[in-house]
């Protein structure tokens, strides 16, 4: 039906009207790319876009539809797209945060209260999941995917297209995913954002593909390109990763739109001018071109010229249609643009609370010494820092609809928990950074940064004055929002500006220290982690932040996330990750013997490893028992172990379980996550917990690229993170 719907219509359109299907203009305010669109009204009467982005609200979506269905030839609905990335009016926390909750009925919770808010809005397209593993913490961008792993990244991708999708496209409460950056976006060498991609086979499909893979089997309806070059060749012009990969090999119908501008940016990479380009990637297998115009510019000439055929711009055109028609668009063009829900829908207390709950879900508690934490419903506390009052920055990067200012500061949720009870006492102490440099481009991208004009000194002084006077200290310290996400790659990833050094004087006060801290990324916190008592990993938490903080700082919530990523204790470990291979001199612990893979001035292990996060309670886990010593492929293993709740606090744990396979015919990892478990005990309660394993879960790409198990030994590990495990063993056969 949808065929012979698309054919007709078809049949219909002129060449430049088919061309027009394939451009994406950008109207509005968020701008991440040097150009604008243009002349857009005019356009769209013409026929000359498919679809937009950065347009939300029912009014301004009407608005731009009505021209296209009311003065457009063919009237052909446009197809409304946003970077819908952590929430839309409702902010959650930022992906690299949800990702610690593990918890994957909270994620998919968060992209569908998202998908509700956006199409009420007017949207039907957003720009998420981004699924992109990444493990440089320099690169600003790890803060909006899932860390590290590829096993958990498939896990949290499918969670999200469910949530966002519903398998129903037509629901006018559902939208579209775009599965990004594909592919490999977040290995760019040396972090530094857009930079270059080199990468065995091996290490690509084994490591970086898995979670692009597993968005698309979850049925996401479209892909974004990345801007990267993949070993030579620039994604975005790059056949063999847009048509042999992902539509050939995987089976993929859905369309390729580009990353902002990323075809002519293919003319600074070097391989064309804009004629060139532009037919490099519609024969590649884009199909829309986002913001860059040079499908609308270039590709009839290349028609004419012979260079690009009328049946490769069908075949774009078409996927672009087919796409409109899954969103049912073409039975009505308005279904998604309700001025009612557009009022009712957003920032709803069911929303906020979906929020809270999330938000205390992600938070890592990287150090608890002596249980300082939870804080005493009493006596007084010296709330210190840049982002204790802060609200700008607590909804994190990428939260274009989200309002900054609905969201809750620290200050405000302790007092919204603890009424009257404690007393705070405030101080800034240091502003988020004081380079000059960091600050002016901040500043012109939105990052909008509350500076005191205050010398450090004073400022400093005044919160050693305020801890002095309180019971204990806490100090919300890390980045400003704008110091993570696009373009925002740092080569120092320690505490920026005077943090740290005001971090120092409040110890000297002698009162316990309580680190709160807000990044989007690992940071390196050597001196943190020696000197504070406790360490609360936050990210940047969303509109309901201050609450959830509360609520974990005093103890209502007893934090349960694990890291998803590694954080480095120097920034020269990097890039640090817990699945990488071993060498053959592994460093055993022997000082004096120097020829070993190890660094002369730091150790190889890292300040807090992937999976670690504390809680208020403590779990004892016993050795992990396997339902066979052997078993074949066809067959299947049980791996128990049973967990018990041996603290003072009820409480959740996510159980994980590794594999090693310990002789192949490549190398493998040391270890790889292959199951997880996230439970809820009862203080002093036990469960067992039980993992299934098959042949399946120990595949891999060998070194002919087939994806296969090979018998052998294995190891399975499991425990309460990737550096504390107990150990058995299997053999395949
Ligand atoms: O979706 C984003 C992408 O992640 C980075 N470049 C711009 C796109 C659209 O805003």
């Amino acid at each position: 039906e949808m065929d012979r719907f698309i054919t007709d219509l078809m049949a219909k359109m002129s060449l430049d009207e088919k061309i027009g299907q394939l451009n994406l203009v950008s109207v509005g305010f968020d701008v991440t790319g040097p150009i604008v669109s243009e002349n857009v009204d005019e356009n769209i009467k013409r026929g000359n876009v498919g679809g937009v982005f950065n347009t939300y609200t029912p009014i301004a979506v009407r608005k731009l539809q009505e021209l296209a269905v009311n003065s457009s030839r063919h009237k052909i609905p446009l197809i409304f797209g946003y970077d819908v990335i952590h929430g839309h009016r409702t902010i959650f926390p930022i992906p690299l945060g949800l990702s610690a909750s593990w918890d994957l009925q909270a994620i998919e919770r968060s992209a569908r209260i998202a998908a509700e808010e956006a199409t009420a809005d007017g949207l039907n397209w957003v720009f998420s999941p981004m699924v992109d593993i990444a493990r440089d913490a320099r690169w600003g961008r790890i803060a909006e995917g899932a860390g590290e792993d590829p096993f958990l990244g498939s896990r949290i991708a499918e969670a999200m297209v469910q949530g966002y999708q519903l398998d129903n496209m037509k629901d006018p409460n559902t939208v579209m995913a775009c599965v990004k950056h594909f592919a490999l976006y977040g290995a760019a060498e040396a972090g530094r954002d857009y930079g270059t991609v080199d990468m065995s086979m091996q290490r690509m499909f084994n490591e970086f593909m898995p979670p692009y893979k597993a968005a698309l089997d979850a049925g996401a309806g479209s892909v974004m390109t990345s801007f990267n070059e993949i070993n030579g060749v620039p994604a975005t012009g790059n056949r063999w990763l847009m048509t042999e990969l992902l539509r050939e090999q995987w089976g993929f119908d859905g369309f390729v739109v580009t990353d902002y501008t990323a075809i002519n940016e293919m003319i600074a990479h070097g391989v064309g001018n804009e004629s060139e380009v532009a037919a490099l990637a519609l024969k590649a297998g884009v199909d829309m071109d986002m913001v860059g115009e040079l499908f609308l510019k270039e590709l009839k000439a290349n028609v004419e010229r012979g260079t690009v055929t009328e049946e490769e711009i069908n075949t774009a055109c078409r996927r672009v249609l087919e796409a409109k028609y899954k969103l049912g668009l073409f039975e009505d063009p308005f279904r998604y643009i309700n001025e009612e829900r557009g009022k009712t829908a957003m920032l709803t207390k069911e929303h906020r609370e979906a929020a809270r709950e999330i938000a205390r879900k992600s938070m890592v508690l990287l150090k608890n010494d002596k249980n300082t934490l939870p804080l005493k419903s009493s006596g007084s506390i010296a709330l210190i820092g840049p982002l204790a009052r802060n609200q700008r920055d607590l909804i994190g990067n990428w939260s274009g609809a989200g309002d900054w200012k609905q969201a809750v500061s620290v200050e405000q949720g302790i007092r919204n928990v603890m009424g009257n009870k404690v007393k705070i006492n405030y101080a800034k102490g240091a502003n988020l950074t004081d380079d000059a440099q960091m600050i002016r481009r901040l500043n012109a991208h939105g990052g909008e940064l509350e500076l005191d004009k205050r010398s450090s000194e004073a400022m400093i002084k005044e919160a050693v004055q305020a801890a002095r006077n309180s019971d204990v200290i806490v100090a919300v310290v890390g980045e400003s929002q704008g110091m993570s996400g696009e373009a925002a790659s740092r080569a120092d990833i320690g505490l920026p500006g005077q943090q740290l050094v005001l971090l120092k004087a409040l110890k000297q006060t002698g009162k316990p220290l309580v680190i709160v801290l807000m990044n989007g990324r690992p940071l390196t916190l050597p001196w943190e982690h020696e000197n504070a008592n406790a360490i609360l990993e936050t990210w940047f938490a969303g509109t309901e932040a201050g609450n959830a903080i509360a609520d974990v700082l005093f103890g209502s919530y007893n934090p349960s996330g694990k890291l998803t990523v590694t954080f480095p204790r120097h920034v020269g470990q990097v890039p640090i990750f817990y699945n990488a291979k071993n060498t053959g001199r592994p460093f055993n612990g022997e000082e004096l013997n120097k020829y070993t893979s190890r660094y002369m001035d730091v150790p190889n292990e890292p300040l807090y490893p992937f999976g670690h996060g504390l809680s208020y309670t403590s779990f004892t886990y016993s050795k992990p028992k396997l339902s066979k010593a052997s078993m074949t492929a066809g067959e299947s293993l049980e791996v128990s172990v049973e967990v018990r709740n041996t603290g003072n606090y009820d409480g959740e744990e996510v159980v994980q379980l590794y594999v090693q396979d310990v002789v192949g015919s490549i190398t493998r990892p040391v270890k790889e996550l292959k199951g997880f478990q996230k439970i809820m005990l009862k203080k002093g309660e036990s469960r067992t917990v039980t993992f299934k394993l098959t042949a399946d879960d120990l595949k891999f790409y060998n070194n002919q690229m087939e994806y296969v198990y090979e018998p052998g030994e294995f190891k399975v590990y499991v425990g309460t993170s990737s550096s504390e495990l107990q150990e058995a063993g299997f053999r395949l056969n």
